[in-house]
């Protein structure tokens, strides 16, 4: 594999979500997922699967458990972050889209990381882990203010491994 890029919107106390849920409703955001993540592998926790509820179209989804018998159509199901990453090993790139246990383990491993920032801060139960500002270097970014369909202002960025 080429490319393992996290994908994660994080606000500005670097929660991400709460009662498995998401924090916000950014459409935006969900347009910016689709397009960076569409024709690739996405692989997830167990919870995030179960927060989105089925598997996205047009991608391939490997979903990590720890669990010997979880089957989910549509899935490929794996126990190990490793075994995922094996799995997308001929893929230019794939994708880690959390949570945050995920997350934690990925991130020593990923080449590069979507971010969207969502300027404000959440009451929250998952957070993303401090991303160490020696290990990574931002490319690209762009800052876009709330509107009337996205009401918080949310900045994309890119960011590779230093
Ligand atoms: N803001 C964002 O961009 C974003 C993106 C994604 C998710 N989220 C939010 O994040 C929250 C979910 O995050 P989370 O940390 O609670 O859960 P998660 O990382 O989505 O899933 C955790 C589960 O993954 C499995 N797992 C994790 N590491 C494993 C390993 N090494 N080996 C085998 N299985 C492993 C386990 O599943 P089993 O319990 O089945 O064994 C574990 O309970 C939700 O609120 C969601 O909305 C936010």
């Amino acid at each position: 594999m080429n490319k393992l890029s996290i994908i994660v919107a994080i606000s500005e106390n670097n929660a991400i979500g709460k009662n498995n849920q998401l924090l916000w409703h950014l459409p935006a955001d969900l347009k910016h997922f689709k397009e960076i993540t569409m024709g690739h592998t996405i692989i997830m926790g167990r919870k995030t699967y179960d927060s989105i509820g089925k598997p996205l179209p047009n991608r391939r989804s490997i979903v990590i458990t720890r669990s010997k018998d979880l089957v989910i159509e549509g899935v490929e199901v794996v126990n190990s972050l490793a075994h995922a990453i094996e799995l997308c090993k001929q893929d230019e790139e794939a994708f880690i889209i959390g949570g945050a246990e995920v997350y934690k383990q990925a991130i020593s491993y990923a080449t590069g990381i979507h971010l969207t920032k969502v300027h404000q801060n959440y009451e929250a139960d998952t957070f993303f882990p401090e991303i160490n500002p020696t290990a990574w270097r931002e490319i690209n970014s762009i800052t876009y203010p709330a509107d009337e369909k996205n009401n918080v202002a949310y900045t994309f960025s890119s960011l590779e491994r230093i």
